[in-house]
């Protein structure tokens, strides 16, 4: 089975063929592996097909789901929703060509920005262009940038490159993993001269209670909260806001 989604069963063949008994097809393939397979087989193929590369769409013509069923599945396999299921690239650069800070209230960027670590893999992340202006308009080398909810760790990585020290948290601790791994690099040697390096305090934690964090101990808040129920995170972290509309979100928010 393996061999055939990864080598590109194309989709094609698969519509005719089942990759795991490899019997002739009368029906669609998701409904005969959920019917000869079982359901854990169903996901497996699923999740190889993903892995190999093949995308959403073709997917979901091919097993029958749709896009949010895809999402669960791939949420329940490894605890967060991402949306690539290979490992990033190498660094090509460590910073936007030609930036130029925004300095009107509409922000618009014509690529989402891959620069250092930064890559669309986290689903519903931020552009990074986003917080490298909220930082460089809202602090200075050497001041503390809180996010709590750092998802696959944007913020800190421009904390980071901009030296700044940044406390970083998340209430998924697959996404804490996330962002330790985005953190792993050592930047080059012109970014020390400008201004020193603080590798960020990552750590697994919930938004409603900073109580550990003293007063007046943070000078920038730069957060990007969950989408309203749009995308789901999490499929069984407690304390996963993202599930909530708004109004029940500022509700549990206010609670703490
Ligand atoms: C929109 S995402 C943040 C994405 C992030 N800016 C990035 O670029 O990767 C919102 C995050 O809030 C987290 N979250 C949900 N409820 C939380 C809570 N109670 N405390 C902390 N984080 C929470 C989710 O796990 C998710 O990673």
């Amino acid at each position: 089975m393996q061999q055939i989604i990864t080598e590109h069963l194309n989709a094609q063949e698969a519509k005719n063929k089942c990759p795991i008994c490899y019997i002739s097809l009368a029906n669609s393939l998701g409904e005969h592996i959920r019917k000869e397979h079982g359901e854990e087989e169903f996901r497996q193929t699923v999740l190889k097909a993903k892995e190999s590369g093949m995308a959403d769409p073709e997917i979901g013509s091919l097993f029958g789901i749709t896009f949010k069923q895809l999402e669960e599945i791939i949420t329940e396999a490894y605890g967060v929703n991402i949306s690539m299921l290979k490992k990033r690239k190498k660094v090509k650069y460590w910073a936007p060509k030609n930036f130029k800070e925004e300095n009107t209230t509409v922000w618009s960027f014509k690529q989402r920005g891959n620069w250092a670590t930064h890559d669309g893999r986290y689903r519903g992340n931020w552009s990074p262009y986003i917080p490298r202006n909220v930082i460089l308009k809202y602090s200075k080398p050497g001041d503390v940038v809180l996010d709590y909810f750092v998802g696959g760790g944007t913020a800190a990585v421009e904390a980071k490159l901009l030296g700044r020290s940044c406390i970083a948290r998340d209430i998924n601790p697959a996404a804490i993993g996330l962002t330790k791994e985005n953190l792993n690099f050592t930047p080059p040697e012109v970014l020390f001269e400008r201004h020193p390096i603080y590798e960020p305090e990552v750590s697994t934690g919930d938004a409603r209670d900073l109580s550990d964090i003293p007063d007046n101990s943070i000078d920038l808040i730069c957060a990007h909260p969950p989408y309203a129920g749009i995308i789901n995170y999490s499929s069984k972290v407690e304390g996963d806001l993202s599930k909530l509309s708004i109004d029940e979100f500022f509700n549990k928010m206010r609670k703490n």
